[in-house]
């Protein structure tokens, strides 16, 4: 049987995915750089799935590691997951972002055609909806960047597009993801962020647990219920079997579509803060901040074309996502570093 290649298979969607592949009954091959992630989330996906992956060390810029990877193994389809992430890191460092994510895309598209592999679901994000006008949002909604980290996803967008226009056979989706949180119900896989957390979730669970005094409730006067800003939360579970029903969807379809991956539903900053504590028993310290520079105000997805496309939607609740998120943060509080 073939392979589902995922670049960037061992960060925290890309293991999440790959569980959800390997339950589908695919196999999978992981290309990661590592430098986001570590080998130990791609064995606990194999503790977890009872099923081995192989997993091959490599840089989606470096061409020659490509062609072996392709040479090596028969590959269908890519999830292309590798990337990063950092917004405010990628406004200082913004040939770095470019490269990694831009170049780096390009260089896996020119392999993947030589190879005639020509079937990708990319991540992409609903950061390129930049400050939507209307909520929620559609697919079909005008798409802007104000950093380097969203500009990467949009340009990726562009030449994707761009490639499928001047080759019709390739077949392609761009999931557009809302906020992903939570972890695999198991508690063994999860998100493990470096350093100070930049995202809301990771950044609770880090006060519940002890590692940060409180949090900065970034801004209480946006134009919202409680003032705090609005997302459209989406546990990571729902997120990997998307991509499930995506390459499924590119087994019957050529073509380029944008979809959403996102519930339709919006939480504020408070919501999440109330629902972890209350749903776990467990205090979370908070003050109120001035706003982060670049936030918007409420951000949360028309997820319609999801379910009419790939027969998916959303499944689990704001408890799932926070009664998940904790599991994974209590029982390994230093994430895969312990290990
Ligand atoms: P992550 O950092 O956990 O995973 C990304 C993985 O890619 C890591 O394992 C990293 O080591 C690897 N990687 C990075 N550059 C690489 C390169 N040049 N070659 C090979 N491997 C490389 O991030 P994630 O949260 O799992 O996100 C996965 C994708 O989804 C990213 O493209 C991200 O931009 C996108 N996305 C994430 C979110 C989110 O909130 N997590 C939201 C929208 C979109
Ligand atoms: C951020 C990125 C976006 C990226 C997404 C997923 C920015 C401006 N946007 O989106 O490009 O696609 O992550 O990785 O960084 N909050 C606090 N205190 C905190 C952290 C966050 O109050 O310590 C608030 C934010 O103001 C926001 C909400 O929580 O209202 C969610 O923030 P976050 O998790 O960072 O996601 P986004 O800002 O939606």
């Amino acid at each position: 049987m073939p392979y589902i290649l995922l670049t960037g298979g061992a960060g925290y969607i890309g293991s999440h995915t790959a569980l959800e592949l390997l339950n589908a009954g695919y196999q999978v091959l992981s290309f990661d750089n590592y430098s986001n992630s570590s080998t130990e989330a791609l064995n606990r996906v194999e503790q977890l799935s009872g099923k081995s992956i192989v997993k091959v060390t490599g840089d989606i810029r470096d061409e020659a590691a490509l062609r072996q990877l392709f040479s090596e193994h028969q590959i269908s389809a890519v999830v292309h997951f590798a990337g990063l992430k950092a917004v405010g890191e990628s406004t200082q460092l913004p040939l770095h972002y470019y490269d990694n994510n831009v170049a780096g895309t390009v260089t896996l598209c020119r392999v993947m055609r030589e190879v005639g592999v020509k079937k990708l679901v990319f991540s992409s994000s609903a950061t390129v909806y930049g400050d939507a006008k209307q909520v929620p949002i559609p697919e079909s909604a005008p798409r802007s960047a104000t950093n380097p980290y969203g500009q990467s996803k949009l340009m990726i967008e562009y030449i994707l597009q761009d490639l499928v226009q001047a080759e019709p056979d390739w077949g392609m989706t761009l999931l557009r993801y809302f906020n992903p949180v939570g972890a695999h119900h198991s508690g063994q896989i999860g998100e493990d962020p470096n350093g100070i957390p930049n995202n809301l979730m990771p950044f609770i669970s880090q006060v519940a647990v002890g590692k940060r005094s409180s949090l900065s409730v970034f801004g209480n006067d946006y134009p919202t219920p409680d003032g705090t800003g609005v997302r459209d939360y989406i546990h990571v579970v729902d997120l990997a079997r998307g991509h499930v029903k995506a390459l499924q969807y590119l087994e019957q379809h050529n073509g380029i579509e944008a979809i959403n991956l996102g519930t339709g539903v919006g939480y504020s900053v408070l919501d999440m803060v109330k629902a972890f504590s209350t749903v776990n028993q467990v205090a979370v310290p908070y003050q109120i901040a001035p706003r982060r520079p670049g936030d918007i105000a409420v951000c949360y997805a028309q997820p319609d074309k999801a379910k009419r496309l790939l027969g998916w939607q959303a499944e689990h609740s704001l408890d799932d996502m926070v009664k998940d998120s904790w599991r994974w943060q209590s029982q390994n509080p230093d994430g895969y570093k312990q290990a």
